[in-house]
């Protein structure tokens, strides 16, 4: 490993009221320009106090041609869907959907004791010959999420493989890593990712810098909330400020590197597609068991 990916772009997360009537912090969004491929949205639910009102979620809505990953830290997600799934992740749970052809479903978040939900939503591209498959569901629970400790660093592995440890999510085309990385005050992390891939890190909490040591000047202090696009490289370096932790999700995977036509809760790869999709919602076909 020799060449540290450095910060290409830092994206400041937008609060969006989405659902009917939930706000989040959006950092990305699918769009036909797919700077982030194979990654198409990343949302973050952060309620911190109960006064911001009641959480309204997600009722049934249909999806195309993506794979969502959910990972709640506080709080509980309700959710079914057409496949005749449903139940509650909570803490530390995992949940992963691949749309395929259609699934419909509802996802309605609610307060933790505390009265905080915190959680987030990566949405994953699906390949061309992939997206009209059927649609599939898992729900992984704590207890299945590896937890590696090296050096004053945590890593909760969601998908992917990190020092020969696999994450629980292994069913995703884009074949991603995806994973929860906690570091205390200085503490160092490094991660290989291979040139060429797409890699990302949402840090949500603490401050550090991506980069070589601090003594270089490409290595840049960031804060949370921010979501960093790295340049391209052969490994990620974070190390935590001497004063604070540094946490933040990290995702990267190879790009698909094709064409894509995104309308709401679809994503696909031509303007007939989506048209095709809205024809099938409005003649009851969107939905094949
Ligand atoms: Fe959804």
């Amino acid at each position: 490993m020799n060449q540290s990916r450095k910060i290409k772009t830092i994206i400041e997360p937008q609060y969006v009221m989405e659902g009917a009537g939930v706000k989040l912090r959006r950092s990305i969004s699918p769009n036909a320009s797919n700077l982030f491929d194979p990654f198409l949205l990343f949302d973050h639910f952060a309620f911190n106090d109960p006064i911001e009102g009641p959480i309204r979620g997600f009722p049934m809505h249909p999806h195309r041609g993506i794979e969502t990953v959910t990972y709640i830290l506080e709080g509980t997600v309700n959710h079914r869907d057409s496949l005749g799934n449903s139940g509650t992740i909570g803490p530390g749970d995992v949940q992963w959907m691949t749309s395929g052809r259609g699934i419909l479903h509802e996802e309605m978040p609610r307060r933790g004791p505390s009265g905080v939900i915190y959680g987030f939503q990566l949405w994953v591209n699906l390949p061309a010959a992939l997206k009209m498959s059927p649609p599939r569901y898992q729900g992984v629970n704590v207890g299945v999420i590896p937890n590696l400790e090296q050096n004053g660093g945590k890593i909760r592995i969601v998908a992917g493989e990190i020092n020969g440890v696999q994450g629980p999510v292994t069913q995703i085309s884009a074949n991603p890593i995806y994973i929860d990385v906690t570091l205390a005050p200085s503490a160092e992390f490094v991660q290989e990712i291979p040139f060429g891939h797409t890699a990302l890190a949402y840090v949500f909490d603490g401050n550090g810098i991506f980069g070589e040591k601090r003594s270089y000047t490409h290595a840049e202090e960031i804060s949370a909330v921010k979501l960093v696009h790295f340049g391209d490289g052969d490994h990620i370096r974070a190390e935590a400020s001497p004063d604070s932790p540094f946490r933040f999700m990290l995702m990267a995977g190879a790009p698909f590197r094709e064409p894509i036509v995104p309308y709401g809760p679809f994503v696909m790869n031509t303007v007939e597609e989506i048209q095709q999709a809205l024809m099938d919602l409005r003649n009851g076909t969107f939905v094949q068991q």
